[in-house]
């Protein structure tokens, strides 16, 4: 058995002392796969994620594009039960560093047992979040109260070198994103708001930090505008997509 301590296992890029880890936990990446994409949505809370995930998926099944729609955190059955944790109930239950513990192991688990088998399968991968929701929540959001280095550390441990091949912000006035989150909720049999209980100035750091975190690396994110109706959002997505993987 290799040793866990430090290594990371990445279906690509993976250092050379890392490989037989790697195998062992992915078969699949001795076989050359096509090249599938990992597509990351982010925003606050009622932007349009889920929605325009929903939309993306159908238009690429239309090319022949094998895709699975995921999101975090709950992209499987065991983060199912850390999303019950992290999504409801008091704002404050968690200090934000518990908080960015408890994201990662979900995100270990959705990136080891759905993420990364789906992408060594040539299925492009849409996640409804992934880390940047980390720093823009956890860091931005709580005015800095964790040091963005632990953040980086944990990357570093759960998740290595890899990383989306395009990151969609979708941007709005939290105003405008809260009011349709929270009325979404009223229907929903479990309300997931515990975020929405948060102050205002929580949303307006989060939305800032989601534009600086794009503004220091343009080759991964592109920032659309969500104060727009749900079709013409659709298009921009699309023609992000098309411009972006030629096709
Ligand atoms: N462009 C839009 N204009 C108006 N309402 C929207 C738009 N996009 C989504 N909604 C509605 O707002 C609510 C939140 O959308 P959702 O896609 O769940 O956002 P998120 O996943 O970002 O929280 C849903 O009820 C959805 O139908
Ligand atoms: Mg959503």
């Amino acid at each position: 058995m290799p040793s866990l301590s430090g290594k990371v296992a990445t279906p690509d890029g993976v250092a050379e002392n890392n490989k037989e880890f790697q195998l062992e936990l992915f078969p699949e990446c001795r076989k050359p796969a096509k090249k599938a994409y990992f597509i990351t949505f982010e925003g606050g809370e009622g932007t349009g994620k889920s929605t325009q995930i929903k939309l993306l998926s159908e238009y690429l099944h239309s090319m022949q594009i094998n895709n699975i729609q995921t999101k975090e955190p709950g992209g499987t059955e065991i983060g199912q039960e850390l999303r019950r944790l992290l999504v409801t109930g008091d704002k404050d239950k968690f200090d934000a560093v518990a908080e960015a513990l408890l994201y990662y192991a979900d995100r270990r688990i959705h990136l080891t047992t759905k993420v990364w088998p789906a992408l060594n399968e040539g299925n492009w991968v849409l996640s409804d979040r992934f880390a940047d929701s980390t720093v823009a929540y956890q860091y931005y959001g709580y005015g800095k109260r964790v040091s963005r280095e632990l953040l980086d550390d944990l990357y570093k441990i759960a998740v290595g070198d890899f990383k989306p091949d395009l990151t969609i912000v979708l941007d709005l006035d939290p105003k405008i994103g809260l009011e349709r989150s929270l009325k979404k909720s009223l229907s929903m049999a479990v309300k997931e708001t515990r975020h929405e209980s948060r102050a205002l100035e929580f949303h307006n750091n989060l939305r800032k930090g989601y534009l600086e975190m794009a503004k220091l690396e343009p080759e991964r994110f592109v920032v659309l505008n969500a104060d727009k109706n749900i079709e013409q959002l659709h298009i921009d997505i699309v023609q992000t997509i098309k411009e972006r993987f030629k096709l």
